[in-house]
């Protein structure tokens, strides 16, 4: 019971959080141009540069705006549009970036916090832009650990030993979504499978932060547990399909020959 307990509000965090990410976009759907973008990109130089990197970024395409990371009001004109009073913030110090930017991602800035890349005490430590830059985020996935970038501070070793740990089940994860995505094009309600995915997905995801390989592997158990049995209700969808399929084919099979039989019957016939 308390196994199963801890699953449901582990869904009902899960819920809430995609919630807010989906509502948040909403809520600025209908915007116009913010005057921050049209201002700093007449100021130009420096000043301009993030509106282009933005532009090709994961939250331009959710309507994640200046505002909504740096504060302030967009519908002023003038420069009372950064006043902090409207709850502008400008440039995070790099220690104040993990807060700023997990506002919104909750849950990964926690499994940061955790990680030795936060509490050690040497200078050259990453942070959220470290990797994931400050305008340009793009969907993350595995490619972010790699050579070039994770032996600029230490050895590479580590960093590839959670990346191997985390490849298979990435790969199942790659795997499902798109025999899941094969379902819905044959016409099958996969809401519930989806987001059963999904939740999933983004536990595996955010459990990279924390760099433990024990913790991931240890996680990575109940992951996959919990991936084997959507696994298992595509199975069955899948065997319904089959079954349709071949039912189907029966079917045209009967009709056919039973047309076969009436020709050759009337052909009889006087
Ligand atoms: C009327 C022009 C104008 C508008 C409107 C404007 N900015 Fe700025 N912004 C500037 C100028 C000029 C600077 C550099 C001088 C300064 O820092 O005061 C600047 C600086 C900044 C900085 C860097 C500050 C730092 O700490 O280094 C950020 C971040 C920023 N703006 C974001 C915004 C956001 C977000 C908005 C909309 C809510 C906005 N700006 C609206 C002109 C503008
Ligand atoms: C995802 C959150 C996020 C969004 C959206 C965002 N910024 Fe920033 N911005 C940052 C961070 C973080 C920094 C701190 C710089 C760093 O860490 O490299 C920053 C720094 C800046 C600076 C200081 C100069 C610099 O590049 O370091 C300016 C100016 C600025 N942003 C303007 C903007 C404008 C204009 C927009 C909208 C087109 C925007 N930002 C959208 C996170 C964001
Ligand atoms: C105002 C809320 C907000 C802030 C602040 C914010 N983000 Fe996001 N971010 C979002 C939303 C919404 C998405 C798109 C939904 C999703 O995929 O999670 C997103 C997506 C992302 C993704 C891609 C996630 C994926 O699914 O692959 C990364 C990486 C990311 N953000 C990093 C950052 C970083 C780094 C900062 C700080 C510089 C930041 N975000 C600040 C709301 C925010
Ligand atoms: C040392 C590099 C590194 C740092 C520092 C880092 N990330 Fe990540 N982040 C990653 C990697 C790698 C992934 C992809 C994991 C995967 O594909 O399994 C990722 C994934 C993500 C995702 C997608 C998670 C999901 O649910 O799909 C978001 C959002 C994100 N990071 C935001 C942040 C924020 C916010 C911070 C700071 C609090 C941060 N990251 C710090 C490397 C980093
Ligand atoms: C800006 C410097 C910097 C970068 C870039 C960086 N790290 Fe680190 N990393 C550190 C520091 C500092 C520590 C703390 C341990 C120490 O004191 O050496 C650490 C510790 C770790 C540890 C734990 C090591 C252990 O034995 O306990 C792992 C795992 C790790 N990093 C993975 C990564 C991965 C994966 C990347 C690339 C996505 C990365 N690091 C990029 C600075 C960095």
């Amino acid at each position: 019971m308390i196994v199963r307990g801890s699953i449901i509000i582990r869904y009902l965090i899960h819920f809430s959080f995609s919630l807010l990410l989906v509502f948040i976009p909403q809520v600025f759907a209908q915007e116009e141009e913010s005057s921050c973008i049209s201002c700093h990109r007449e100021m130009g130089g420096d000043l301009a540069k993030p509106i282009e990197l933005w532009h090709e970024s994961i939250h331009k395409k959710n309507v994640i705006s200046c505002h909504n990371c740096h504060g302030g009001n967009s519908k002023v004109q003038d420069m009372d549009a950064m006043n902090p009073e409207a709850g502008f913030v400008g440039s995070p110090k790099e220690e104040d970036v993990p807060k700023f930017c997990g506002k919104c991602h909750v849950a990964v800035m926690e499994n940061y916090i955790k990680s030795p890349h936060w509490q050690t005490k040497k200078e050259k430590h990453p942070v959220c832009t470290t990797c994931h830059t400050a305008h340009h985020q793009q969907r993350a996935t595995l490619e972010l650990i790699n050579e070039k970038d994770c032996s600029r501070c230490h050895t590479y070793e580590r960093a590839r030993k959670i990346r191997f740990v985390m490849e298979e089940t990435e790969g199942s994860l790659v795997q499902l979504d798109e025999r899941i995505e094969k379902l819905r094009g044959e016409g099958f309600n996969t809401q519930r499978l989806g987001d059963a995915l999904f939740a999933n997905r983004n536990e595996f995801h955010r459990l990279t932060h924390v760099l433990s390989v024990d913790l991931i592997i240890d996680r990575t158990e109940t992951i996959r547990g919990d991936i084997k049995k959507v696994e298992k209700s595509v199975g069955s969808d899948e065997a319904t399909i089959k079954r349709r399929k071949i039912g189907g084919a029966i079917l045209i099979a009967f009709l056919f020959i039973s047309a076969f039989i009436i020709h050759i019957y009337r052909k009889t016939l006087p």
